[in-house]
Formats: structure tokens, C-alpha cells, sequence
């Protein structure tokens, strides 16, 4: 979702902007622009449709002189994506320009009540009206910026990270945030703004985190200053960030998609790291060390979580109830925070989330600490809103995910709740010495597992190219693996555009048979587990209607071999950890046949890597 970066100091602001927008490009967006200070305090305001590189083309010829600026890469939300809606945003007077993520819920009622006054808008954008809405503050009632910022901020209702510069006070960038991330990055002498530590950190590792409702006053040659809505100063601490900038870049893969896929043994050694001890037979998370007695004592669990992590909680349901015998429900976010849902203090809401900034799984989490639940939280990016939110919470450690399409972060995610399940089931006494054992010594394994699956990506390339034509693709598997078809299938629909359902295999004669057809390839997980049998005659019944099958099977399964059109081997392993290898191939094969397809795997059209707005 929208990108946000500033910059104040002794640099020229444009290489540092325009390399931040760069940075920032994985969170998707449809227009870029760039709002400069000169040295003869003129605001020069650049937009483009398109991407960064249209800008940088568009500014070829324009003065982007000027050691201040703000600038923006926008996920349309108010008004079409074109020239005109894309930010900076300026005043009618021509001083202040504005950068915002998030939503302005009551800009419409204060657009009619600016117009009666008499302003003019140039765009459809809520954002325009934020900024005409602080102008005509400071302007009638002859305040300064930041009380005229105050006091805007008190009016709006909605979900926000800006920043404002006025062209009358050079040396200074207000900045706030309400329910969207943003960060302060403090070198020497000079500033960073960011919506988060990527576009800062190959400048300065110091950063501050802002909170809901900060504002802060970010002044050449001074100190940052945080204030919340009332003026009261906050005291905040400067943080060292723990990201390299190789952690950022490709590394020399085509995408950062194949990058992350490829990462993912080590991210899960990573992930462990600490945590699982096989010489020492244990699973040890400080989560649950440290509060022992809500987690072990909880009589249910929910899991809210959107998409990808959502399919990550489906497994981790199942490793719950497996392991720990508590029941555990799991919830799309977004439909758990508007359902008044029943929540007791006894219940456990695990709030899964790749960048800890989804809007809607942070509501969930704040509804179901109203109502008395304890919250853990499953995250990524270390320092993110939903961390902060949860009363504790495991980090997944897989570092910064920058591809579009989620992939590292799911087996992270699934690693974590296996981790849990582990913890709390030997705490409770639910899970019995020799399983313990053997679940901790082959989640061990899993990252060396993924390496040699990991060598039939050319293979996996080679299927892909066959199934270019493919309009609709459907995934099917059974229980642990249930999951994996459905994250299978959205890996497709989301960088290919190729329409895909994943489905449990034995619903398919519920509806989905009277797709199958010789147009139609299904994806079949079959591994050799106890529903092996009734799996078999799953794929007995898609041939029967001659569509081509795909099937994802044990190492050495020569019956499925037979009946397949291609067979994808997997390493075998338990069955609770074969989504951490059955995932693998399914994430290969959409990458693959998007990059035959020619899109844009990184930035697929239409979605956000961080959804901030509902
Ligand atoms: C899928 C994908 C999305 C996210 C979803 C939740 O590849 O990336 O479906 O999984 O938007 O995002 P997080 O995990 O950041 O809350």
C-alpha cells in the first residue's frame, strides 16, 4: 500500500527520495510524485502516473535541486490512479504539500463544508482535502503549522501517516501517524522519514518507531521532537534496526519472489534458531515462558489473520487441536471484527501477520483485548503495529519479505505455530515423550528437506511452461495439506492471473467435478498419509474426465506415477510438517508460470504488499 518517504539535511533530498520510493515499491502502487524545497524556498511538485522510473523520466528536465522533501508512491483508494489524484498534494495558496497513506472516512462532509468556504480542489483524493483542510486552519486563525496540524488531526476521522511541508518554514517536516506505520530515521545532521525502515536504512540504523497519534516535528538542526494530538510531549527511544541492506536487495535472482522462495531453508534455521534444541529433546519459546499460565490454561484458541497467514492459521488449527487438544477457531480479520464475537478471558487470540501493519487484523486484535482475551501475535517485521498490540507474540525471523506474493512468511508462520503447538502440547501433557521427539528432530530436518526439493526447480519450470494456456486451475488436498491447496491456488491468482480454487479433495464431487474437464489442470497433493487411499481415487475420477493432473507425492510413489500426467516428488516427513515441503513446489509453479505469462511477479496489478486500509 502507499509508500512514504521524507528526507531533511545536508544531502540533495531527490537521489534520496527517489531511491526510497524504490525501496518501497513492493508495497504496491499506480502513481509516484515528489514535493521539493529549492534553496530559493520554491515548492517544486512532481507526479507521475506509473511507477518511479516514469517519474525519475519526467523530472529529467526539472529542477529537483533542494536538501528537503517528501514524496509518495499511491495505491489508489479516492479518485482513479492518474496525474492529478497521485501525491504530493498542495494547497490552494501553493505553501504546504502533503503525503498520506491510509483513509480520510468523513473527507467528503469536510470537501463540502471547505467548498462552501470557498476552496477549490484540483483531485478526487481525501488527501487533498487534509491538506486544504490544514491551510484553511492555519489561515483563518493565524496559527503555526503544527498547531494548524493539531487541530486538522482532531477533526478527521479515519486511518493515517502524512507529512507536510511548508515552502514559509524550509527547515522543518511535520509528521504524524493514526492506525499506519511510519519511522523516523536520525543520522548526523540529517533526517529520514519512512512508512518503514527499508527506504532509511542504507543511510542510518537509528530509528524511531512513531505510535497511534504522534506527531512529530522534524527540524534541521535540532532534536526530533514527538508530540501527541494535545502538544504533550512523548518520550520515545531510538532504536537500532537489524536490517541489512542486502536483506533488501536481489542478490542476483531475476525476482525477489525466486529470492525469497530459495531463502527459505535458511529463514527457517533462522526461525528455530534459539528455539528448537534436538540434543536437548525441547521446543522453548519465551512467549511461552514468559506467560506460561494464560497460554497453557487457555480453553480456546482463535486465529484472526487475512490471506496468506490466514492459510497459515487453517494449519495451525490442526497443530493446535492435534497436539494441545484445545479447540481453536480461525477467523478472516475482517469479518471477526465487525461479528460482535463471543470472547472469553479464558480464550487465546493468535493474530497472525506477515507485516504487522494489516489493518483489519489489528482491529481484531484491539476488539478481543477489549473483551478480556489475551493476545500473542505471529509477525514479521520486527516493531510493526500488531507486535506492539499483542500482550506477547513470536516473531517469525524469515527477514524482510519484498516480493508481493507471500512466501517465506508462510513457512515461517507455519514453523512458529508448529513451535507452539510443541510447547504448549508438552506443558499440558498432550502430547506423548516419543511423538515430541520425533515431531522436534524431523521439524529439524525440514530446511535440508526443502533444499533437495528445492533442486527440482528446473523440472518445476519445465511443467510450468506447458500450462501457460490455462485459464482456471483447480488444488486439491486433504487435511494438513487442505491449506497448501488453497495457498497454492492464491500464489497463482495473484501473480499470474490465472483463476484458481483450492479445494479439500473430497468436496470436489460437490461441485467442482462439473469444471473438470480436458481444459481444466488440477493440482493434486497426495502424499502417503491416511487419506492416501481416498486421494488416489480423487485423481482416478479427474482423469476419468480428462483433465491433466499434477501430483505432489512422496519420494518413490510409483502407483501415482502411473496415473498422473506429471508427478512432482516431495521428501518424506511427518504429516503435520508437510505443508513446510508441499508449499515449496506450488509457490515455484505459480512463479513460473506467471514469468512465462511475462508479468510482473514482484508487483502483480491491483495488490499491496501491506494492506493499512480496510
Ligand atoms: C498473499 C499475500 C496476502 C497477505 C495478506 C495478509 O501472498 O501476501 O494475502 O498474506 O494481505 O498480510 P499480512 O500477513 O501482512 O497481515
Amino acid at each position: 500500500m502507499c509508500g512514504i518517504v521524507g528526507y531533511i539535511g545536508k544531502r540533495k533530498a531527490y537521489p534520496v527520495l527517489i531511491n526510497g520510493l524504490k525501496r518501497l515499491e513492493y508495497r504496491g502502487y499506480d502513481s509516484a510524485g515528489v514535493a521539493l524545497l529549492n534553496d530559493d524556498n520554491e515548492l517544486n511538485v512532481y507526479k507521475t502516473k506509473g511507477k518511479v522510473s516514469d517519474l525519475e523520466a519526467y523530472t529529467e528536465d526539472k529542477d529537483v535541486s533542494g536538501t528537503v522533501g517528501i514524496a509518495h508512491t499511491r495505491w489508489a483508494t479516492h479518485g482513479e490512479p492518474n496525474t492529478a489524484n497521485a501525491h504530493p498534494h498542495i494547497s490552494s495558496s501553493g505553501n504546504l504539500a502533503i503525503i498520506h497513506n491510509g483513509i480520510i472516512e468523513n473527507y467528503a462532509t469536510l470537501k463540502r463544508r471547505l467548498m462552501e468556504k470557498g476552496v477549490e480542489f484540483k483531485s478526487n483524493t481525501d488527501t487533498e482535502v487534509l491538506i486544504q483542510l490544514i491551510e484553511y486552519i492555519q489561515s483563518t486563525k493565524n496559527l503555526d503549522l503544527l498547531t494548524a496540524v493539531r487541530m486538522a488531526l482532531h477533526t478527521v476521522i479515519g486511518a493515517y501517516a502524512i507529512a507536510v511541508i511548508d515552502k514559509r518554514n524550509p527547515d522543518q517536516i511535520i509528521a504524524a501517524r493514526k492506525s499506519s506505520p511510519l519511522v523516523v530515521g536520525i543520522g548526523e545532521d540529517e533526517f529520514f522519514l519512512g512508512s518503514d525502515a527499508s527506504p532509511i536504512i542504507e543511510y542510518t540504523k537509528k530509528v524511531i518507531y512513531l505510535d497511534d497519534k504522534d506527531i512529530a516535528i522534524i527540524h534541521r538542526g535540532e532534536e526530533v521532537k514527538v508530540v501527541d494530538f494535545y502538544n504533550e510531549e512523548m518520550k520515545h527511544d531510538v532504536t537500532e534496526v537489524a536490517l541489512d541492506l542486502a536483506q533488501i536487495e536481489k542478490g542476483g535472482y531475476p525476482h525477489f519472489m525466486l529470492k525469497e522462495i530459495f531463502e527459505q531453508p535458511d529463514c527457517l534455521m533462522d526461525c528455530m534458531s534459539g528455539r528448537v534444541n534436538v540434543e536437548a529433546n525441547n521446543v522453548v519459546l519465551s512467549a511461552v515462558i514468559d506467560h506460561r499460565e494464560q497460554l497453557v490454561n487457555a480453553r480456546r484458541f482463535i486465529i484472526v489473520a487475512c490471506g496468506t497467514s490466514w492459510h497459515a492459521a487453517q494449519i495451525g488449527k490442526q497443530l493446535l487441536e492435534d497436539i494441545c487438544k484445545v479447540p481453536c477457531e480461525v477467523e478472516y480479520a475482517s469479518e471477526f471484527r465487525y461479528r460482535n464475537p463471543v470472547i472469553n478471558n479464558t480464550d487465546v487470540v493468535i493474530a497472525i501477520s506477515q507485516s504487522g501493519e494489516t489493518a483489519d487484523t489489528l482491529a481484531a486484535v484491539e476488539l478481543a483485548k477489549e473483551k478480556g482475551a489475551f493476545i500473542y501475535g505471529i509477525c514479521n517485521a520486527i516493531g510493526s503495529s500488531i507486535p506492539r498490540a499483542t500482550h506477547t507474540g513470536s516473531y517469525i525471523h524469515v527477514g524482510p519479505e519484498i516480493g508481493v506474493a507471500s512466501t517465506k512468511a508462510f513457512t515461517g508462520q507455519v514453523t512458529v505455530l508448529t513451535m507452539l503447538a510443541l510447547a504448549l502440547g508438552k506443558e499440558r501433557g498432550t502430547i506423548d515423550e516419543q511423538k515430541y521427539k520425533d515431531l522436534i528432530k524431523e521439524l529439524y530436518d525440514i530446511p535440508e528437506k526443502m533444499k533437495e526439493l528445492l533442486k527440482q526447480c528446473d523440472a518445476i519450470r519445465d511443467i510450468s511452461q506447458i500450462f501457460t494456456y490455462a485459464r482456471n486451475f483447480l488444488y486439491l488436498g486433504r487435511g494438513y495439506n487442505y491449506p497448501v491447496a488453497l495457498e497454492g491456488a492464491l500464489k497463482l491468482k495473484e501473480i499470474s492471473y490465472i483463476h484458481a480454487e483450492g479445494y479439500p479433495a473430497a468436496e470436489m464431487k460437490h461441485g467442482p467435478i462439473a469444471l473438470i474437464d480436458e481444459e481444466m489442470p488440477v493440482v493434486v497433493i497426495a502424499t502417503k498419509n491416511v487419506l492416501y487411499e481416498k486421494v488416489l481415487s480423487n485423481i482416478q475420477e479427474i482423469k476419468a474426465r480428462r483433465a491433466r493432473v499434477i501430483a505432489l507425492v512422496n519420494e518413490g510413489d510409483e502407483t501415482i506415477k502411473r496415473m498422473a500426467d506429471m508427478v512432482i516428488e516431495l521428501p518424506h516427513t511427518m504429516e503435520c510438517l508437510e505443508p513446510l515441503l508441499a508449499t515449496i513446489p506450488l509457490q515455484l509453479l505459480a512463479y513460473f508460470i506467471a514469468v512465462c505469462k511475462g508479468k510482473d511477479v514482484d508487483q502483480p496489478r491491483n495488490l499491496a504488499k501491506s494492506v493499512t486500509v480496510e
